[in-house]
């Protein structure tokens, strides 16, 4: 099956992941149309033209419902259909149980209007269209490695010597790495773990219509948000366990390959220590496995 010729959205695209799933797209062959909230999106065209294929830059926020809808109105009326929808767009900020009431507001509004409410805005102008067009979709919202740490469910875990959690080494000292997620982090992780309900219910109601909905569960990657978490200075050890950008969009385009018989429903772990590819499905967790059975293809 050949990804060339579709057309996706992909959110938070002017750098880091997004940026890469955009590239890695356009390099297969499918039309991409971006949105960020900074300024220098405006140089997509510009770094996908080698790929000769329709490239459209927004700047926008994804948290506001005017420019969701200039984004995908225009989106389909320049490429004709929307095929893929890439939910990646979001931010990362210091917040915890203790902060007083304006500051939390205002991070709520940040964070989780980026994290959340954007994946669900887009979800809700995105969906209506595939369902129309009548040939099936692919949404991938992206999420945290908090929400899947070592594997969870644990037994799928591969506790692989690279992981530098796995407590079969002699090295390890610690206890299995929990998925309670980090330190002050309350309002990133209740994002995250909140597209859990879109990914479950979203693939649930739409595989009938060959439209697919999975999640990928980033750890430590190369990115202006990494980087800027451990203020622009990581060390050597530290970068070079990072994972690469460009590893994880060749996984995003095994898993569109996969089409619409492929896997839906499932949250993918890429964590520090484990292959940047993509793993052969796990199977339905979480939800009645005959919820999302393949429809007839
Ligand atoms: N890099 C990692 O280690 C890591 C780990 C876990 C999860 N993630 C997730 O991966 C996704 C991509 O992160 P990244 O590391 O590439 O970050 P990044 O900061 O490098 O890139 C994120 C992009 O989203 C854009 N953006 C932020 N808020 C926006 C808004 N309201 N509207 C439109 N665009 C907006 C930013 O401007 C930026 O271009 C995020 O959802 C992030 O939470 C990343």
């Amino acid at each position: 099956m050949s990804l060339k010729g579709k057309n996706a959205i992909v959110t938070g695209a002017a750098v880091g992941l997004g940026n890469a799933y955009a590239e890695a797209l356009a390099a297969e062959g499918v039309n991409v149309a971006v949105i960020d909230i900074r300024e220098d999106v405006a140089k997509l065209p510009a770094q996908l033209a080698k790929h000769h294929v329709k490239v459209l830059a927004f700047q926008g926020d994804v948290a506001n419902p005017s420019d969701v809808r200039r984004v995908v109105d225009t989106t389909r009326s320049v490429f004709g259909s929307i095929d893929i929808l890439i939910n990646n767009a979001g931010v990362w900020g210091a917040s915890g149980a203790e902060d007083g009431l304006d500051k939390s507001l205002a991070d709520y509004e940040k964070i989780v209007g980026t994290n959340m409410k954007g994946e669900y805005l887009f979800g809700r102008a995105v969906i209506p269209i595939m369902i129309e067009q009548g040939k099936g979709g692919e949404i991938v919202n992206v999420a945290t490695d908090h929400m899947v740490t070592c594997g969870t469910p644990h037994n799928v875990c591969p506790n692989l010597p690279t992981c530098p959690w796995n407590q079969s080494k002699p090295s390890f000292q610690g206890p299995p790495r929990p998925t309670g997620g980090g330190d002050q982090m309350d309002l990133y992780d209740a994002g995250k773990w909140g597209l859990n309900g879109f990914l479950f219910a979203w693939a649930k109601a739409l595989r009938s219509h060959n439209i697919r909905v999975n999640g990928f569960c980033m750890g430590a990657t190369d990115s202006y948000m990494l980087r800027s978490f451990h203020n622009f200075s990581p060390s050597k050890e530290e970068q070079a366990s990072w994972m690469r950008a460009e590893d994880n969009a060749q996984a995003l385009i095994d898993l569109l390959n996969e089409g619409p018989s492929g896997r839906t429903a499932e949250n993918m772990n890429f964590c520090v220590g484990r292959p940047v590819k993509l793993e052969p499905p796990r199977g339905v967790k979480y939800i009645l496995p005959a919820a999302v059975a393949p429809a007839g293809v």
